[in-house]
């Protein structure tokens, strides 16, 4: 592991809203949902690289944070050396979620102003990299220090977590997204359009691990409406306001 600074974060892991379910709520439905999807990642890398795994979704506010954060986390539960880095420079917001202070993040690393090991945190048995602050997010994702970055990433650790920007960045140029060996597609319940995720599926072509459908309400779940995702592989995530309790 890159020896990092181990930081108290104040996250609000006891607050009964919290999205970050695997810490504030380990038996509500939905942390139970991400124990499943970690199990289904692990039988994905039986059989196909996926030490690096990206978390991707067709737009924006699908949860793509809220599902990485928490895959996460749980890996690192499982005794998993984990680290979740936040790949999407443009709307940073795992700092706030994990209650962490600014500091440098990958956007500093890519654009050569700090080390890996400055920047990366410890908040329990997990590692972070927070995006940091970058000036110009287009050109830190196509900086040539990526692959060099994302090589030491799994050199040190089992499962490297990126919260990716939407899918279209895979086919934009963003080498760090590129850099996946396989990417889990968040669709929201009831939000995304089927021809949306239709087109997501197809820019992220073979690298397409499998699908979490989010936000999915319980009461309709064993109804079968969640299959609407039309793969039999889409793990359902219930809403966590509504699974908390
Ligand atoms: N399963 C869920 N249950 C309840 N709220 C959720 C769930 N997933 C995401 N949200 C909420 O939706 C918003 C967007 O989620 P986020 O993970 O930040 O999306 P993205 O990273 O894709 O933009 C946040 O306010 C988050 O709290
Ligand atoms: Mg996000």
């Amino acid at each position: 592991m890159i020896p990092a600074e181990t930081l108290q974060a104040s996250h609000p892991a006891a607050a009964p809203e919290s999205r970050l379910v695997a810490l504030a709520a380990p038996e509500s439905q939905a942390a139970v949902q991400y124990r499943v999807l970690f199990q289904r990642l692990l039988r994905v890398a039986s059989r196909r690289p996926a030490r690096v795994v990206a978390i991707t979704s067709a737009g924006r506010g699908e949860g793509r944070t809220t599902t990485a954060a928490n895959l996460a986390l749980t890996a690192a539960q499982e005794s998993k050396t984990v680290i979740l880095v936040e790949a999407d420079l443009r709307r940073p917001t795992l700092a706030a979620l994990l209650g962490l202070a600014p500091r440098a993040g990958l956007a500093d690393v890519l654009d050569g102003t700090a080390e890996l090991g400055q920047a990366v945190v410890r908040v329990g048995g997990l590692a972070v990299l927070c995006a940091g602050d970058a000036r110009d997010p287009a050109a830190s994702l196509r900086s040539p220090r990526v692959p060099a970055i994302v090589e030491q990433l799994r050199a040190a650790y089992e499962h490297v977590v990126l919260d990716a920007p939407p899918a279209l960045a895979f086919a934009d140029g963003d080498r760090l997204a590129a850099a996946a060996d396989a990417v889990i597609l968040v669709i929201r319940a009831g939000v995304t359009p089927r021809n949306v995720v239709r087109l997501a599926l197809e820019a992220l072509g073979e690298r397409a691990a499998g699908v979490v459908l989010n936000d999915v309400d319980p009461a309709s779940a064993g109804q079968g409406r969640w299959l609407h995702a039309d793969s039999a592989d889409a793990v359902p995530v219930p809403g966590s306001r509504r699974s908390a309790g």
